[in-house]
């Protein structure tokens, strides 16, 4: 008979989609294992960006000021540079992650946080120590194999790769953020759309201080045109740093339809001295390996209590530096729904609203990351260099661009819409924002946000049932608060300004329903003032409506003045959130 060990939740994977998970399951006070294959966090770099909802996550957590203590931060992030090598002739520059002061304001108006940058190996030791010490039982070198559900329970099979034991983890509901080879994906079922290695790719990481080159350019992203850079890869070669400025990765794409190329140290620091255009420098090789490029999302993320999470249901190249930032907000959509489920808060049915929620998300992104990746052709279109191969012409071609004559115009044109198009992928504050939910845990008074100028570009905060909490600051003369911190995870916040008609009728609510639920009140004289006016402006609703704010900070409802019956309008409508109607 095999050991049988028992908790609420079995996450699978230690990624930012895993850790995150077992960190809210823990911060909510739910029981969680959490199982990883290998003896310790990943082994390089990989996900950097860290986007402002993704920041907003570990605001919540109370682990910004930890996660920025290690981040490279967001003024150093946004002069990415195209050019022919980093000691080379620079093409062009482009603001990035809201750093050109006309988006900067975008960004900073639309949330309390600003997009830094943390690599895997620097972030994901954070979101272990923290959710270990909050409660989970963290068990690395362990192997998920297979499981089996019924109604009550699953049943894990799991091995300890140290001894060979194979035991039993029986858990209530299974999270697999096994990434994107997710065996937990496939022993599900899950239905996927689109193909996975598209394109072949290399990391290379070394260090070497080039400082000179960069300090006054800095960025965490440089982009080398050379021949051969726009072959497979994730649009043309990169640099990336790693640490400001002498840890890097490099990317360098390879065609996947011919033999694997062979890759040792010597040839990892020949393609980094050509990318770095530095034929002299002597890098250290400290990793290097081969990656296939994908362009598939899952169209259903869950299967009876088994759910999937980040990789494993969307898989595509870090364009946009959307993986780690959508695997973490998958599981702040997923945790409180466990959590509510597990106390007997909601019925079972709510979970249902992740798939419905989070799989638009999944189709979003990977359609926005890949199609990035290959708007990098329009460079080497204007360049007039796509289809060249040997490096002289290339070079030839590219100056080009400097000539007087009627040609020359036509590629400095095409250069200027070429790099504006970049900002799809660099500055893309509607798709890294802009998430509305339509679901049974959303109340819909059939609004939507206004239109946005372009929604990959622009993000338009609203309160529209569906949609993520607007920001704006409040507080009072001593105290300068987010709007968000109001609303924290672990509670429903029904927010307010003319507080004396709702607030008892949300105690009432909360205590027939046996459902943590607060209410603030915003306003001249109230606990929370309106700071800068702002949220007036943004609330939606009249003086007397509410806003009924779920944990992870969507909108579950709004009243757009006061209800007839404040009381029952809140009962009636929390209640069909918790699917208890
Ligand atoms: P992730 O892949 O991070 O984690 C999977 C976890 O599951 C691991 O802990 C693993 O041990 C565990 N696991 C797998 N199978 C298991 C099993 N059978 N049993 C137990 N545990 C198991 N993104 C980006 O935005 N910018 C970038 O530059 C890069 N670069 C990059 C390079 C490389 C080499 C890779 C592989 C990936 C990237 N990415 C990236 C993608 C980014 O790393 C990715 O989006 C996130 O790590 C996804 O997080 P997850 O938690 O979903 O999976």
């Amino acid at each position: 008979v095999e050991d049988v060990v028992e908790t609420d939740v079995l996450v699978v994977g230690s990624g930012p989609g895993g850790a995150a998970a077992a960190l809210l399951l823990s911060t909510l006070g739910v029981s969680n294992i959490m199982i990883t294959k290998y003896r310790w966090t990943a082994n390089t770099p990989r996900a950097h960006i860290t986007n402002q909802r993704a920041m907003e996550v570990f605001r919540d957590l109370g682990i910004e000021q930890q996660v920025l203590a290690d981040a490279t931060p967001h003024e150093l992030c946004g002069d990415t540079v195209f050019c022919t090598s980093i000691a080379g002739e620079e093409i062009g520059r482009i603001h990035t992650w809201g750093t050109r002061p006309d988006r900067e304001a975008d960004y900073q108006l639309a949330s309390p946080c600003l997009t830094v940058d943390i690599p895997q190996t620097y972030l994901e030791p954070i979101l272990v120590r923290i959710r270990t010490e909050r409660g989970t039982q963290a068990r690395f070198s362990t192997e998920y194999l297979s499981h089996e559900q019924d109604d009550d329970k699953v049943d894990v099979r799991v091995r300890d790769r140290l001894t060979g034991h194979v035991y039993t983890i029986r858990c209530r509901y299974l999270v697999g953020a096994d990434g994107a080879r997710s065996k937990v994906a496939a022993d599900i079922d899950l239905p996927f759309e689109g193909a996975m290695d598209i394109a072949g790719s290399m990391n290379i990481t070394f260090k070497a201080d080039i400082s000179a080159y960069v300090d006054h350019r800095p960025s965490v992203l440089y982009w080398v045109i050379q021949p051969g850079s726009n072959v497979g890869g994730i649009g043309t070669g990169l640099v990336r740093m790693v640490r400001p400025w002498n840890e890097w990765l490099v990317v360098w794409g390879y065609d996947i339809t011919e033999e694997p190329p062979h890759l040792d140290d010597a040839e990892a620091a020949r393609i980094v001295r050509d990318l770095l255009g530095m034929p002299d420098l002597e890098p250290e090789i400290t990793g290097h390996s081969l990656w296939g490029v994908n362009e598939m999302y899952a169209t259903h993320l869950q299967r009876g209590r088994v759910f999937c999470v980040g990789d494993a249901i969307h898989r595509h190249p870090p364009s946009n530096g959307l993986g780690s930032n959508t695997s973490v907000q998958d599981s702040y959509n997923l945790a409180w729904k466990l959590a509510a489920v597990l106390r007997g808060e909601a019925d079972p049915s709510l979970l249902e609203s992740y798939s419905e929620e989070r799989a638009p998300v999944a189709k979003r992104i990977v359609t926005r990351a890949n199609r990035s990746a290959r708007e990098f052709a329009e460079i080497f279109d204007a360049l007039g260099i796509t289809g060249l191969t040997d490096p002289a012409e290339m070079a030839a071609v590219i100056e080009q661009r400097k000539d007087n004559t009627p040609e020359g115009a036509a590629r400095r044109a095409a250069l200027v819409t070429a790099m504006d198009r970049k900002n799809y992928e660099f500055n893309a504050h509607g798709v890294e924002l802009g998430q509305f939910y339509q679901s049974r845990a959303i109340v819909s008074d059939g609004s939507r946000p206004a239109a946005s100028a372009d929604e990959d570009l622009f993000h338009v905060m609203s309160t529209s049932p569906g949609a993520h909490l607007p920001h704006a600051w409040v507080g009072d003369s001593v105290t300068k608060l987010a709007l968000m911190d109001l609303a924290p995870y672990d509670r429903w916040t029904l927010i307010t300004v003319a507080g004396e008609d709702w607030a008892p009728a949300a105690e009432k609510v909360a205590a027939e329903l046996g459902v943590p639920l607060a209410s603030v009140e915003i306003g001249p004289g109230r606990e929370v003032t309106d700071l800068y006016y702002d949220w007036s402006k943004l609330r939606e609703v009249e003086e007397s409506g509410a806003l009924l704010v779920r944990p992870d900070k969507h909108i579950a409802w709004r009243a757009p003045t006061l209800a007839d019956d404040p009381e029952a309008a809140l009962h009636a409508a929390l209640s069909t959130v918790l699917g208890r109607d």
